[in-house]
């Protein structure tokens, strides 16, 4: 803490920060990542558009950290996650007026990758361990709130573009050959022809082994898929399949809990439909449960951070991962699907049960990043204060209809 307080004093640290989100982050496409990490891949390459695009990316989310709260930035676990992006930073910096053409350099650059990654690890326990003291201490008002929600969201979204870079280059040049023998076209994370529906019924078994273990039983799965462009042959898409994984993992414990809360000790529960179709611009996967579905007005919350109605798990490692409760699940995996432009769609009856949706695009020449960027329109979510409602709010109670008859 003695070293971060004497950078955070040192006024040079703010004028990087500043200086470098005065840059826009530059989004990759699918097809650039796979352009760095095909037959031309080099090292050298990949280095020099690191070293200056990673500073860029830290420092654009650095400055929307300083506009939280004082309270929040106060807290020791927002404190611990600013000093790692300042360290990180840093860490970069050391690299922009080396040598490139030095095979010594670019070995130590590909370390430094290494050690900025398990650095972030923990990044997001710690900065929602910030949020949940700042909230136990002070409260929430709803201005504070969206914020609060507008902020992770692009924070979050940050440190995954900041990671999908970070590990590209690890992979490709992090010295063993990492070729993973089930997908040897892999290119780093992305696999250019990733079986869409193997990685859904991956994520399908190990929620269910979650579920057994929870509840003693798990509803079955029923899965269909239609190719559109090659009716015949099995869907795949060019994508990171780690990030279909996370979502469709995410998606089937929610309708898992669902299922098995409503169903009680029957003995048989209502299977999970998942559709997977492939059109021309979009792939889309549909998990459908017969769960008791979720009320429409409640719908956006729970994409909000923390929203879980499932009891919060303890904080120990040496249990099982738990099926439900951070209340992390749903927003985040709405991030990794926004990652590459596409989008995560909850659609609910009550009463009935919830089609979650995960869309992709279809065509990697659309899969580009979709990177916050730090300029005046992000400041001002910060600086609004809330304003009027523009459109009526009911009161909770019936007006006596008889005072308007009176007029
Ligand atoms: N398919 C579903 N049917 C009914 N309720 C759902 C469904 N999916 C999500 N929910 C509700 O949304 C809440 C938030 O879901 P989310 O996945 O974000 O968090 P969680 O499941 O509570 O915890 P975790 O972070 O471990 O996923 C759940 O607690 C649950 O109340
Ligand atoms: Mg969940």
């Amino acid at each position: 803490m003695r070293i971060l307080r004497a950078l955070m004093s040192n006024r040079s640290i703010g004028k990087l920060v500043d200086h470098y989100s005065r840059f826009s982050p530059s989004p990759l496409s699918m097809k650039q990542f796979i352009d760095f990490g095909s037959e031309n891949a080099c090292e050298k390459t990949s280095f020099m558009f690191l070293r200056e695009e990673l500073p860029v990316r830290l420092a654009n989310i650095m400055k929307e950290i300083n506009l939280l709260p004082d309270n929040l930035l106060r807290t020791p676990s927002v404190g611990l996650v600013q000093s790692w992006y300042i360290q990180s930073l840093l860490d970069i910096l050391e690299f922009k007026k080396k040598n490139a053409n030095t095979e010594e350099v670019t070995a130590d650059f590909t370390d430094a990758v290494i050690k900025i990654l398990s650095r972030h690890n923990d990044v997001v326990p710690t900065m929602a361990q910030g949020v949940v003291e700042y909230k136990e201490a002070y409260g929430t008002d709803p201005v504070t709130s969206q914020n609060m929600q507008y902020f992770l969201d692009r924070f979050y979204m940050s440190r995954i573009s900041i990671r999908m870079l970070l590990n590209q280059h690890t992979l490709l040049f992090g010295g063993k050959v990492q070729v993973n023998p089930a997908h040897p076209k892999q290119i780093g994370s992305i696999d250019p022809y990733c079986r869409v529906t193997d990685v859904i019924k991956d994520a399908y078994e190990n929620a269910r082994d979650l579920c057994d273990r929870y509840y003693m039983n798990s509803p079955e799965l029923k899965l269909e898929e239609f190719n559109g462009k090659e009716p015949n042959k099995p869907i795949t898409v060019v994508y990171v399949p780690s990030h279909l994984y996370h979502m469709a993992f995410e998606l089937f414990k929610n309708a898992m809990r669902a299922t098995m809360e409503l169903y009680g000790d029957a003995m048989e529960y209502p299977a999970i439909h998942v559709k997977i179709i492939l059109g021309d611009e979009d792939l889309t996967v549909k998990v459908s449960d017969l769960g008791g579905g979720v009320p429409l007005r409640k719908i956006d919350r729970l994409f909000t951070y923390t929203y879980s109605t499932a009891p919060r798990p303890q904080m120990d490692t040496s249990r099982a991962a738990p099926l439900a409760g951070y209340g992390y699940g749903l927003p985040i995996s709405r991030l990794y699907a926004r990652y590459f432009q596409g989008e995560l769609q909850l659609y609910s009856m009550e009463g009935h049960g919830t089609d979650a949706v995960i869309y992709i695009r279809a065509l990697s020449t659309e899969s580009i990043e979709r990177l916050p960027v730090y300029n005046k329109s992000a400041w001002k979510h910060y600086k609004t204060m809330q304003e009027a409602d523009d459109w009526c709010v009911p009161s909770k109670e019936p007006k006596d209809m008889s005072t308007f008859r009176s007029i």
